[in-house]
């Protein structure tokens, strides 16, 4: 198969913000965790489309609304994450939960009345949940996360309602377009030479692929199955989990959120950001399995959550290396690309991209 994102798309500036207007504003983003904006002004901030979002937690509800004051444009919350009302750092302008200004220092010197007040409300975007899971979306339309998902909705929402312990947060940044970053984990053709010492060694193999609208999914046994004694020994603490899972599966929800789970017991999520067209932030995040609670960890788990939490970093350590390879190489080849069929879910990738480009 010839690849269908041919090489400009990688490094060419007006196609990156082309990309940033017809797929990162029209498509549901995911921005992080219920969890973590479980309090009252628990608050997290995102960029989207270069666009800076916070996502707050204003009275027990989730909203999100560009960072952006009203007044004279700073930036409201200035970290990525913490608990504290919605108020601008600069003059200390304070917004409801419906995005407007009703804390206004000195208010008598500006004459406003109500009226005015509401036409400052700060541009709020749709969000919407699946499980744990928040996603955002900057140009409103009709299309609901539940319909965005498809089948995967469900899907999702038992795997993140299964999220126990953060075992790890890794965030890098890497020397290439998103797509480098993104295709690079659609296909396992790679890994028997990029991670030869690492994921190899799990076993992974075969084409048993899923698509579902713009997202597909990879499911494969593994060298060891649960019913191997040495796997079952480590595994014990994680018997009474509640997602049970032969195996590995790795997703893609279109177009940069990457989720993976081995047996069900830990589970990784990506998200690949574009920067610029030849830099992505990556931040990855490692779960382990809700268990009992109360049980005490015992020292066979720590050492299980410690060994996730090194091979996840090396991995990716390695397929950063690669990307920031292949953006180097793009900019010189004089060819198109090629896909074999272990490649099939990047060209399906490539066929959502580019349907939605043109
Ligand atoms: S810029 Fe935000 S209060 Fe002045
Ligand atoms: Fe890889």
């Amino acid at each position: 198969m010839k690849a269908i994102i041919t090489p400009k798309y990688y490094f060419e500036p007006s196609l990156y913000t082309e990309e940033q207007n017809k797929i990162f504003s029209t498509t549901w983003m995911f921005v992080g965790f219920t969890n973590d904006l479980a309090n009252p002004n628990d608050f997290l901030t995102v960029e989207i489309a270069g666009i800076p979002v916070a996502v707050q937690n204003l009275k027990g509800e989730i909203k999100a609304f560009k960072n952006v004051c009203s007044h004279r444009f700073s930036i409201i919350h200035t970290e990525k994450s913490g608990n504290r009302p919605f108020v601008c750092p600069y003059h200390g302008w304070a917004y409801n939960e419906e995005g407007i200004p009703t804390g206004i220092p000195k208010k008598p010197y500006f004459e406003f009345s109500d009226e005015d007040l509401k036409c400052l409300r700060l541009e709020q975007y749709q969000l919407e949940t699946c499980g744990t899971l928040i996603f955002i979306k900057i140009k409103p339309d009709e299309v609901s996360l539940r319909q965005y998902l498809a089948s995967y909705y469900p899907l999702l929402e038992e795997m993140s309602n299964a999220f126990g312990e953060l075992v790890d947060v890794n965030e890098m940044l890497i020397g290439a377009n998103w797509k480098v970053v993104v295709e690079n984990t659609l296909e396992s053709y790679h890994v028997n030479l990029i991670h030869k010492d690492s994921f190899r060694k799990l076993g992974t193999s075969g084409l048993n692929f899923e698509f579902i609208d713009r997202h597909s999914a990879w499911n494969t046994g593994l060298k060891f199955e649960e019913e191997d004694s040495a796997v079952k020994a480590i595994h014990k603490p994680y018997k009474e989990r509640p997602f049970v899972m032969r195996g590995y599966k790795h997703m893609i929800v279109f177009p940069n959120v990457l989720i993976s789970s081995t047996y069900g017991i830990s589970f990784n999520l990506s998200v690949v950001t574009p920067v610029d067209e030849n830099t992505s932030l990556f931040r990855s995040y490692v779960f382990i399995t809700k268990k009992d609670s109360g049980k005490e960890k015992g020292a066979l788990e720590e050492a299980y959550e410690n060994s996730l939490k090194d091979f996840n970093r090396t991995v990716f350590a390695e397929d950063k290396f690669i990307c920031e390879k292949v953006q180097q190489g793009v900019k010189y080849t004089s060819y198109n690309g090629e896909l074999s069929e272990e490649e099939t879910r990047v060209c399906k990738f490539q066929e959502s991209y580019k349907a939605l480009m043109s």
